[in-house]
């Protein structure tokens, strides 16, 4: 399977009113997928979809839902079994401005629900259409903070990056891969809806979110199970693997500066 749609695939795509999932959207609806968007706003999902049924001629599906509750995650886990999606995009997230320790421990467990157990509840439901039908495709949206000791956030990336090493080397002789897309920094709206100010964090570290996609989805289709978008974050991430945890975690503070 590729990442380029016969007129049957559907793709399902969490987080999609912003950034990156929307760039996801936009990207996944040119190439000809029906879509499942889903996110918290439904007026901006309508928006969404309206302009790519216009653009694409695409069918498109909306699905508001709260991914840190129960009730939210298993509608979209049902929308996952009722359109047997061929790609799944696990990318809706946020972080919080606060480090744990200061950070409020009901927010931090809704962290935890939106980064780790929605995505691990939509790949089961995934995995329960795919895999009886020897194809498909999952996208978990981690980051390079996985690589980096630095709060609870990275540690919920680390998980999804494990877990979806696991899953592409399970499943993927049965059809199924699983890749982890680990981002540095991309001008969407999280910095701005966490607090913190970006003003240190230097150009150069900027990615697009457009051209994010277009890298993960080729990535996706070679059967990686990690993807790092742009040769400087390659070589960050490598770095990462190698220099002592606590220089990287002094480096990784960029960006985490709350703002006053
Ligand atoms: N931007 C970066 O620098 C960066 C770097 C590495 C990784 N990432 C990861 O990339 C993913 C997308 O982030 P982004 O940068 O595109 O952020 P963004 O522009 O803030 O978009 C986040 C999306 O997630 C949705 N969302 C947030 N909380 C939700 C909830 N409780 N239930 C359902 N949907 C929710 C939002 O929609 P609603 O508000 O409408 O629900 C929105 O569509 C995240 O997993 C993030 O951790 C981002």
């Amino acid at each position: 399977m590729t990442s380029t749609a016969s007129a049957r695939q559907t793709a399902l795509v969490t987080g999609a009113t912003a950034g990156i999932g929307n760039a996801f959207a936009s990207e996944l609806a040119r190439r000809g997928y029906a879509l499942v968007l889903t996110a918290r706003d439904t007026a901006r999902l309508e928006q969404t979809a309206d302009s790519l049924r216009a653009k694409h001629r695409v069918r498109v599906d909306v699905l508001g839902a709260d991914l840190t509750t129960t009730e939210g995650v298993q509608r979209v886990a049902d929308a996952v079994t009722d359109h047997g999606v061929d790609l799944l995009v696990n990318n809706a997230g946020a972080s919080l401005g606060r480090r744990f320790g200061q950070s409020d421990i009901a927010e931090e467990s809704r962290q935890l629900d939106l980064l780790v157990r929605a995505p691990m509840h939509l790949t089961d439901a995934a995995l329960a259409v795919m895999l009886p039908r020897g194809s498909g495709q999952i996208i978990n949206v981690s980051s390079v903070a996985g690589f980096t000791p630095r709060g609870t956030y990275s540690a919920h990336k680390a998980w999804l990056i494990n877990f979806s090493q696991w899953l592409n080397f399970t499943y993927a002789e049965a059809g199924v891969v699983t890749m982890a897309l680990c981002p540095g920094f991309v001008r969407t709206e999280f910095h701005q809806r966490m607090g913190v100010d970006t003003t240190e964090i230097p150009r150069w570290m900027w990615l697009r979110a457009d051209n994010l996609v277009v890298a993960a989805l080729a990535d996706l289709d070679k059967g990686k199970a990690i993807s790092i978008p742009s040769v400087r974050y390659q070589v960050l991430a490598n770095l990462a693997r190698h220099v002592p945890p606590r220089v990287v975690a002094r480096f990784a503070k960029l960006g985490r500066k709350v703002r006053q």
